[in-house]
């Protein structure tokens, strides 16, 4: 009898997690985050940016209205979209509709930067995709997108510039459950040296890499793919990560190393595990101050 009613509790506790998750995946929320650094030359002070990542296709209302006012709300000067827009398996056809549509809508307001993913380097590099990753890089570059795969656009200012860079990973260094060292000067190898008086703000899409960025010089690291850890418990955090870790060190929201920062967004979608459970689809804003 007892097994009997621990069952029924457990199914019902399912199902109305399952119910949760389904209200939560189209909640969406703005996280604001302040970055300061004394490096910030005045032009760039109050500078506000907002970070997309791990939409995987999702749709907030028709035609993503829902969150391109989230955007809106947020006035920024410039989108960053940090990967996973799509979903590339790598054994079926790869649609873009929903990437496509956001990018041009955001295209027309704001000056967009496009960071990849392991989704977007699927897309690169799997033959199949051939074809798919061509249409993409046309569309986005006749959106007006500029593309970081593998490299960075500089602003400059009176006392220092501001970098923003997108690394795009290999594939080694996703889906493994043991962390593939990266070669010894791999990041600057991929995208440079940080010089003195740049801020730099560096997307690459995988957080495992933390002090890495950190090292090489990025002042402020943007990532995603975790999704949050898909499900947060209190007092213990996220449940697990896409490289099958259970409760992984960083899951969601802003974590130091020294003087640099690491700003890991909970991502606005899912696949495979359509779960979000105390785990909100996200936009992060980021303002930026001297001190
Ligand atoms: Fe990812």
């Amino acid at each position: 009898m007892m097994g009997w009613i621990i069952l029924a509790v457990m199914l019902i506790a399912a199902v109305l997690g399952l119910v949760r998750s389904s209200y939560e995946r189209d909640c969406l929320t703005t996280t604001e985050y302040t970055i300061c650094s004394p490096k910030l030359s005045p032009e760039f002070e109050g500078k506000r940016i907002v970070f997309l990542t791990d939409l995987h296709n999702k749709s907030f209302g028709e035609e993503n209205q829902r969150l391109l006012k989230a955007i809106d709300a947020a006035s920024p000067d410039m989108v960053l979209i940090g990967g996973d827009t799509m979903v590339a398996r790598g054994q079926e056809k790869c649609p873009l509709e929903v990437t496509l549509e956001l990018v041009s809508a955001l295209t027309e307001k704001y000056p967009v930067y496009y960071g990849f993913g392991n989704h977007e380097l699927r897309l690169k590099t799997l033959p199949v995709y051939k074809e798919t990753y061509r249409q993409f890089l046309r569309e986005l570059r006749n959106a007006g997108v500029r593309i970081l795969d593998d490299t960075g656009v500089t602003f400059h200012g009176e006392k220092g510039s501001l970098t923003i860079s997108g690394l795009t990973l290999t594939r080694e260094t996703y889906h493994h459950v043991v962390k593939k060292a990266l070669e010894r000067g791999y990041i600057e190898k991929r995208i440079g040296c940080v010089q003195e008086n740049d801020v730099r703000i560096l997307m690459a899409h995988n957080p495992l890499y933390q002090e890495e960025y950190a090292a090489w010089g990025a002042d402020l690291t943007l990532c995603g793919h975790y999704h949050g850890g898909t499900i947060i418990l209190p007092f213990l955090g996220g449940v697990m990560s896409p490289d099958y870790h259970l409760f992984p060190r960083v899951y969601r929201g802003r974590y130091e190393t020294g003087e640099k920062t690491m700003i890991l967004s909970g991502g606005l979608g899912t696949h495979s595990i359509n779960i979000r459970f105390g785990n909100k689809p996200e936009v992060v804003l980021l303002v930026l101050k001297r001190d």
